[in-house]
């Protein structure tokens, strides 16, 4: 192991952040604006036009002289974000750890520009108690960089069947309730949870699929599952429980969060609820918006996703909420597979792709085309989840915790698995050219990711001592 003294200095190393010349958008308090942004220990000290007039004028911030500083020097295409915050991934530990597991997940939600994620509790043996609680929160935070949020289960087993201890729960960290990858079908339950979960202020996030309509479904039912003679998940199976649920919500006063919504049905509903100040919410994941059906017709297992790739009229109906906060977040549904679940006959693999370290490309995209206002996008991606899950959200502004994501919005990549920091590489954008890329997470003032040296941006030099 090379000693702290022969290894070249990381970012990390320094006890200033200076960001020069960066657009900060804070969508909070409005700030849209060229500033510099100088983050000392863990607070933001300064933002504003010229907040960082000179390295000399460094030394006097807030310390003695002889203050590492790291300098991002001017970089006028830079975005400077709040922390983007991830409200449903899955990262495997315990029990998969050969597809994900926390080091490798929170790694690739840092690389993505993540500060925070919330894993969903279908692992094994399933997050229903309150040690697995406890040991997601001990170790990632062992593990420090990007910070974990365990959403436990609604159900015992995530059986549908018998609720589980919530007080417990949340005592043990969890932040939400979820049965994710399965849906609480039966109504009596559901109106137990969110009675239940209301009591400790719990959100309920609902996988919204009638299984009974979806029994051997390989993806979206329409024209193309015909055409591939393949069983279809109709797009009412979303639709049903969405309605059901939102009028427990109404009944019952609760927090009811819609995870992963996919279709024009369910947009229309979610609507109409909100309209009425039913307290629902709902995410969108980057492949809802930007994938449809059609791409199943090579068997591409990497297309295999719950809910299934959906149909034109239903990316529109997404863009639409998306951009009247209807649909308030985007998450990304981050489900690892390895090869042994998804190198197989369509029939067989198993759902889900992976998410954490596309988001923003993928997202930015959308920007570059005028379907989200970035305004909007930097909401979804950070205030919004936040407050669904009960979080204070990552701010700019002067003597905030320093959570920031620096993005390059007009780097070019291209999406390949040696890239991709995830265990598993199952996405079907490999291969595929990307316009946007992050360059620093920094959580909690330290640096959890830093591309900056190998995009030109990184410039460190000391303070002088005066
Ligand atoms: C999820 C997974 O892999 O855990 N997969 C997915 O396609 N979203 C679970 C699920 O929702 O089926």
């Amino acid at each position: 192991m090379p000693s702290s003294a022969s290894r070249p200095p990381s970012s990390s190393d320094y006890d200033v952040l200076v960001f020069r010349g960066v657009r900060a958008i804070d969508p909070l308090s409005n700030l849209d604006a060229i500033v510099d942004v100088v983050v000392e220990g863990k607070v933001i000290k300064r933002v504003g036009p010229n907040a960082a007039v000179s390295l000399a004028g460094l030394a006097d911030l807030g310390g003695p002289g002889g203050q590492r500083v790291f300098d991002v020097p001017h970089a006028p295409r830079a975005l400077l974000l709040p922390g983007l915050f991830d409200l449903h991934t899955h990262l495997r530990e315990p029990g998969q750890e050969y597809k994900e597991d926390l080091e490798s997940g929170l790694g690739a939600a840092a690389a993505g520009g993540f500060t925070d994620v919330c894993a969903m509790p279908n692992t094994r043996p399933v997050n229903d108690n309150r040690a697995i609680t406890e040991m997601l929160s001990y170790k990632s935070r062992a593990l420090g960089g990007t910070r974990l949020h365990p959403i436990a289960a609604i159900t015992v087993g995530q059986k549908g069947e018998v609720l589980t201890e919530m007080a417990d729960l949340k005592a043990g960290g969890a932040i939400a309730v979820s049965d994710d990858g399965y849906c609480v079908t039966r109504s009596d339950v559901m109106r137990r949870a969110l009675e239940y979960a209301s009591t400790f202020d719990l959100p309920v996030i609902q996988h919204c699929e009638d299984h009974a309509l979806t029994a051997g479904a390989q993806m979206h039912e329409g024209a193309m599952s015909t055409k591939l003679g393949l069983r279809g998940w109709p797009r009412v199976a979303e639709d049903i429980i969405v309605a059901r649920d939102v009028i427990l919500a109404e009944y019952t006063r609760a927090k009811y969060h819609v995870a992963h919504i996919s279709t024009l049905g369910a947009v229309r509903i979610l609507r109409e609820a909100k309209s009425r100040g039913v307290p629902v919410t709902a995410e969108v994941t980057p492949h809802h918006l930007l994938l449809t059906d059609a791409l199943l017709l090579g068997y591409n297992t990497a297309c295999k996703v719950n809910p299934p790739l959906r149909e034109k009229g239903d990316l529109e109906a997404l863009y639409e909420a998306l951009a009247d906060g209807t649909i308030d977040c985007v998450a990304t549904d981050h489900a690892p597979h390895s090869s042994l679940e998804k190198d197989c006959d369509l029939t067989d693999a198993s759902p889900g792709m992976i998410g954490l370290e596309l988001c923003v490309p993928l997202m930015l995209g959308l920007v570059h085309k005028g379907i989200v206002p970035l305004q909007r996008l930097v909401h979804a991606l950070t205030a919004a989840p936040a407050k669904i899950a009960g979080l204070p959200p990552s701010r700019i502004k002067e003597g905030a915790e320093a959570n920031l994501t620096l993005v390059d919005p007009s780097a070019e990549w291209t999406v390949t698995a040696d890239r991709l920091r995830s265990k598993s590489k199952n996405t079907p954008f490999l291969g595929q050219n990307v316009t946007g890329m992050v360059v620093m997470t920094i959580v909690s003032g330290v640096v959890a990711f830093d591309a900056s040296a190998k995009l030109g941006y990184e410039q460190s030099r000391q303070a002088r001592p005066k």
